[in-house]
């Protein structure tokens, strides 16, 4: 089994070097602007893992993805395992307004085209719930949220705290922190007006919010107006301080800053998407996935 990366994942790849044979891939780009892309060695017969980043520049990764597919089956490799940590495009989930495209299905069929594996970590699942409605090819779904509860654990005080969700969306990941930390938790209702605005509801009034520490746990924050609305509205309900917990984080320093503005204590997320807060890494659910799936096929 050999392991193709591309540079964005290249400290990843290299955290797993020794049982598997690693293969870069060479990527440069025409003056034009167009991508050139090479496989550096042959992948007749073999079992691929392809790691590959859509975090940053999506549109230009999804390219790269797609030629780095192409040229991997040209040279008959055996199969082809996705490892995509953070998948864009997937909360366009509906038509919103007439002339729309439905973005979760155009990425899912792109992503399928020619592997015969996906595994990505906590992709956005609103309206579809399950990958497997997106996706026809096997899925391994996995949850950064245990690597960041169990940081957080180490490194705050977790005593007198709650857990929040902004949203319905945010529902199984908030589950999955309360459990392991043994704590209380809140969802909020949103309503997503624009790009940048939601509203919020929630009948929080029957909680006691006074005094408590909060913890919202997202898996995602883009412009940061979920998180700055659901910080304000728990601030003004008492709580002493509002910690996120987010696996993948695109906010800009201009959007921290005004949450920070705004009160919020700390941002901590996963390095899926590079950013001043990914304080956690995934590298260790990305080894043992990658060990489970070598250990499946020498059984
Ligand atoms: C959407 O439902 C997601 O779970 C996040 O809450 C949302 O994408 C965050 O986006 P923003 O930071 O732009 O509010």
């Amino acid at each position: 089994m050999i392991i193709a990366y591309t540079s964005l994942l290249e400290k990843l790849a290299k955290s797993i070097e020794g049982n598997f044979k690693l293969v870069p891939i060479i990527t440069k780009k025409f003056p034009d602007g167009e991508k050139y892309i090479r496989i550096s060695n042959n992948v007749k017969n073999e079992d691929v893992i392809f790691l590959h980043s859509m975090a940053l520049n999506p549109d230009e990764s999804i390219m790269e993805y797609l030629l780095i597919i192409d040229a991997l089956r040209s040279m008959e490799c055996n199969t082809i395992t996705a490892i995509i940590p953070y998948i864009p495009y997937l909360r366009q989930d509906k038509r919103f307004n007439l002339g729309e495209p439905l973005s979760a299905k155009v990425i899912s069929y792109l992503i399928s085209l020619g592997i015969n594996k996906l595994v990505t970590i906590d992709p956005h699942l609103h309206r579809f719930k399950d990958l497997s409605e997106l996706f026809k090819i096997p899925c391994i779904n996995l949850s950064a949220i245990p690597l960041l509860v169990n940081y957080y654990k180490r490194n705050f005080d977790i005593n007198n705290s709650i857990i929040i969700g902004p949203d319905i969306e945010s529902e199984k990941l908030v589950k999955i922190a309360a459990n392991i930390l043994s704590l209380p938790y809140f969802i909020f209702e949103k309503q997503r007006i624009s790009d940048k605005e939601v509203i919020v509801e929630g009948e929080i009034k029957e909680l006691s919010l006074k005094g408590k520490n909060a913890i919202i746990i997202d898996d995602i924050v883009s412009t940061g107006g979920t998180i700055s609305k659901i910080t304000s509205i728990l601030l003004n309900n008492g709580v002493n301080r509002v910690d996120v917990l987010v696996s993948h984080c695109l906010l800009s320093e201009e959007n921290y800053k005004k949450l920070k503005e705004i009160g919020l204590n700390e941002l901590i997320s996963t390095d899926t998407i590079p950013n001043p807060f990914s304080k956690v890494s995934i590298a260790p659910l990305i080894s043992k996935v990658i060990g489970e799936i070598n250990d499946k096929r020498s059984n």
